[in-house]
């Protein structure tokens, strides 16, 4: 409401050549678009000059009218960058703000900037172009944190720890193939970003309000001058669709799913129970009452942001989910929703890369607790298999004895004594403590994609040739 400037009662300047007033106050606040949409200055500037720069060169205008127009755009460029611009609500959008500035600088020769055109393909093609950058943005941010990982993983292809399923202790694994399980996450979100790029690489301009247009422009000079591969092909589609933005917001969302289940693991592993890592004070917060404390709030507002992207998601898809074609005014709801889920993933993503670099790694916690829980009793049971020639469920059935002893004597698998253990099962010898040993288990799990040191540091490298 700041951004008012101009006379409220009298008509739209731009549109308002059969309307006797100006809109009512609610009407004029619930139209305006101006305060969130004028993100989008540079995008838009882009396009015109574009846009003009195709119409001279199709005759449609003439050159002097495109150097005014292109001149004029460049200040108004650099009006807006320096803070010297005054935004209307009256103006409604960030179209209309340019292209009335345009007027005052350069006279009527700003009133054939928007032959051809329409707000509805103008706004499709800045906001693609929004959409682009920060999807390339987001795919350079999803580089970093993989390398992050990546370090991580290298540093601890060795490092043993427990593996949870129903986080109750499962299998000794390495501290480098969990983090490997992320780089595999996170490298799925980014090839998810690559084919988004790849799917909304089409230029919108020119399809004009949906039907096309009767003048001889020319829409594979204007995608090519704005850097997209091709025009799109179908005019009502291109104002109807959103399908780049909904993309952008479920590519987050899945991102956000993964950065918060790393989060939570984060959140777990930091506590005193655990003590498996610990944040760098620069990624912590102290409570104001219990000095003791260190608090992982940055993992916690990163599992909370996933909440805000998963509701613009939900909100985009039912904003778009009724509507005929092609352009409908529900349709300007769009860009709040990925506005703030670019400003939240970028933020969630950027606090994970530092939590991941930062944190201090305890592997001394990490073994102690893979040994306990009797992580190793698939490995006496696969002894047993491959050594004694059991079938696999009595094998299970032996080792589930063999627990039940340790667990009444207080003691682990391998501190049973040989005679304990053949008591249970004859063919039992004391070659079985090779494999109860957390290193020996991790060790013999060289599946491909196993956590065996030599596969994680296999994957390690293929994800480092890859990028
Ligand atoms: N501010 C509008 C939006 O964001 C621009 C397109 C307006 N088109 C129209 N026909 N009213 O969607």
């Amino acid at each position: 409401m700041a951004d008012d400037t101009t006379d409220t009662k009298s008509s739209n300047q731009m549109w308002g050549g059969r309307f006797a007033s100006g809109p009512d106050a609610i009407m004029e606040e619930i139209n305006a678009s101006i305060g969130f949409d004028k993100k989008l200055f540079a995008q838009d500037i882009r396009g015109s000059i574009a846009h003009a720069t195709m119409l001279a060169h199709q005759g449609i205008i003439s050159a002097e009218d495109k150097d005014k127009i292109v001149h004029g755009l460049n200040t108004i460029l650099s009006e807006i960058e320096s803070g010297n611009f005054e935004f209307s609500r009256q103006l409604e959008d960030i179209h209309m703000n340019v292209e009335a500035r345009l007027a005052t600088l350069i006279g009527p020769a700003a009133g054939r900037l928007h032959t051809a055109r329409s707000r509805n393909d103008q706004v499709a093609l800045d906001f693609r172009l929004w959409v682009k950058e920060e999807l390339q943005k987001t795919e350079q941010m999803l580089t970093r944190l993989i390398a992050a990982f990546l370090d991580r993983a290298e540093q601890h292809a060795e490092s043993v720890m427990p593996g949870f399923t129903h986080l109750q202790t499962a299998q000794p694994v390495t501290f480098g193939h969990h983090c490997m399980a992320y780089v595999e996450m996170f490298g799925r979100d980014r090839s998810r970003v690559r084919h988004a790029i790849e799917h909304l690489d089409e230029s919108p301009i020119g399809a004009a309000a949906l039907a096309g247009t009767g003048y001889p422009i020319d829409r594979h000079m204007t995608a090519k001058a704005l850097g997209f591969r091709e025009p799109t092909r179908n005019s009502i589609d291109t104002v109807s669709d959103r399908d780049f933005a909904i993309e952008f917001l479920s590519i987050a969302a899945i991102a956000g799913m993964h950065l918060s289940r790393l989060a939570e693991e984060i959140v777990i592993w930091s506590t005193p129970q655990f003590g498996f890592v610990r944040l760098s004070d620069a990624f912590s917060t102290g409570s104001s009452i219990m000095p003791q404390k260190k608090n992982p709030d940055a993992a916690e507002l990163v599992r909370a942001k996933t909440g805000r992207i998963n509701g613009s998601l939900v909100a985009l898809l039912t904003i778009m989910k009724g509507l005929p074609l092609a352009y409908s005014k529900d349709m300007q709801e769009d860009k709040e929703q990925v506005f703030d889920a670019a400003e939240s993933l970028e933020l969630a993503i950027a606090a994970m890369t530092g939590m991941v670099r930062d944190m201090t790694v305890n592997t001394a916690r990490m073994k102690a607790a893979a040994g306990s829980g009797y992580s190793t009793a698939t490995d006496l049971a696969d002894w047993l298999v491959r050594e004694a020639g059991l079938p696999f469920r009595d094998a299970h059935h032996v080792t589930g004895r063999a627990v039940a002893l340790a667990e009444s004597k207080g003691c682990d698998l391998a501190e049973l004594p040989l005679s304990d253990l053949q008591a249970i099962h004859p063919d039992i010898t004391d070659k079985v403590y090779d494999v109860l040993t957390v290193e020996a288990s991790v060790a013999s799990r060289k599946s491909f994609g196993g956590t065996a040191p030599s596969e994680v540091r296999k994957q390690i490298a293929f994800w480092r040739a890859r990028n």
